[in-house]
């Protein structure tokens, strides 16, 4: 990481000096803010009455109580992003949607193939111009999108980056026997930070690191429609259920619960920072049997871990986000706490972030 000194006199869409040349900042950190999920509760129970599933299966198996789906038709990430987007920047203080610079948007349900959601809610906000990329890391796309927005706003590209994850799942898994193993675990939800400069010199993103492994992709991946098959998708392809998500669930825990304590202990030794100086730990939320086990291997207890699963589901990229969002808002961090951030997922794609908010 660069030496921590705050350049003050920012202005303007990207941090310009006097004669308009882009100005580096020491840091990045998360400025404000905010999640959404849809109204739309769907127990274990619903589910029951849908495929050869039981509340106790998934409980004892996930730790999931609940999740939220969209409540009609119509509705994609981009729409579950705009709510999560007012309240993170009101969070960061911010006048209005103006003061966005850049868009990241990370998902892997997009409202549609393309062009990216970050468009749509580019669109929506009322930001003609303004930049917008989609990452698609699946359930590390937040942290990859962190890594690009913190690149940004340090390199002095743009002042303040939205970074989005949203998901809408219920659209796109199959809820029937065969879909059962994944159908279970997902939900619609979404989370937004606005990214800007650290106005303290002891503040902002200290270390984040990332990882891919594609010898795993097809452990959990959706196949088709695909550009490598001709067509892209058939009714036979539908009939055998390649549109949906499939998952070698046995083997993604195995390597979930390796590599979120190996990504994590080396962001916290490269921002010389001990476990025990954790406040808040955010992992991602796929399992809470993978999450505890992270929290043994690390030595951070569980109460210091959010654990918003039961409630939620597992929403990909909006897990993260939504999680910090929800225990900033419930007091269990604040201004100077130090934050760790772990995901695994499809990709395979993993990482870590340690941040002192
Ligand atoms: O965020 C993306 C990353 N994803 C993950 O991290 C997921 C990681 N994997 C997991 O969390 C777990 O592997 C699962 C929760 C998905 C599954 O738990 P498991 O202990 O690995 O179960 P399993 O796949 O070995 O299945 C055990 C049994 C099987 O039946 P048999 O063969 O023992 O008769 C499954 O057919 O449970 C059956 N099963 C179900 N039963 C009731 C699978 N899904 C269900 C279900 N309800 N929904």
């Amino acid at each position: 990481m660069t030496p921590r000194v705050v350049h003050s006199s920012l202005h303007g869409r990207a941090c310009r000096g006097k004669k308009g040349a882009m100005k580096s900042v020491a840091a990045s950190t998360i400025l404000g803010i905010g999640h959404y999920v849809p109204s739309k509760v769907v127990t274990n129970d619903d589910l029951a009455k849908l495929m050869s599933t039981s509340d106790e299966w998934i409980q004892q198996r996930t730790g999931i109580k609940e999740r939220r789906y969209i409540e009609h038709s119509g509705i994609g990430a981009s729409d579950l992003a705009l709510p999560a987007v007012k309240m993170a920047l009101e969070h960061a203080g911010l006048a209005s949607e103006k003061d966005v610079d850049a868009i990241v948007f990370a998902t892997l349900s997009p409202d549609h193939n393309f062009p990216g959601s970050g468009c749509f809610l580019g669109h929506k906000l009322g930001l003609p111009g303004v930049p917008a990329l989609d990452v698609r890391n699946q359930c590390s796309g937040f942290l990859y999108g962190l890594s690009i927005a913190d690149a940004w706003v340090r390199g002095g590209v743009y002042r303040h980056v939205l970074l989005v994850g949203a998901e809408v799942h219920s659209t796109g898994i199959e809820l029937a026997d065969r879909g059962r193993d994944v159908a279970v675990l997902f939900g619609d939800g979404a989370g937004a930070a606005i990214i800007g400069p650290a106005t303290d010199p002891d503040q902002g993103l200290r270390s984040i690191k990332l990882h891919a492994d594609g010898s795993g992709a097809k452990d959990l991946w959706l196949e088709a429609p695909a550009s490598a098959y001709v067509p892209r998708l058939t009714k036979e392809m539908m009939d055998e259920g390649k549109h949906f998500p499939a998952m070698n669930g046995k083997q993604v825990f195995r390597w979930a619960t390796e590599k979120m304590p190996e990504v994590s202990r080396a962001v916290l030794e490269e921002a010389k920072i001990s476990a025990g100086d954790i406040d808040l730990f955010v992992p991602h939320q796929a399992n809470l049997r993978i999450n505890q086990l992270v929290c043994q291997k690390l030595g951070i207890p569980e109460s210091k871990a959010v654990a918003n699963i039961e409630k939620y589901g597992n929403t990909t990229a909006a897990t993260i986000p939504l999680g910090l969002s929800e225990a900033w808002r419930e007091g269990r961090c604040r201004r100077g706490s130090n934050v760790l951030m772990a995901a695994f997922g499809s990709g395979y794609t993993w990482g870590a972030a340690v941040l002192k908010l």
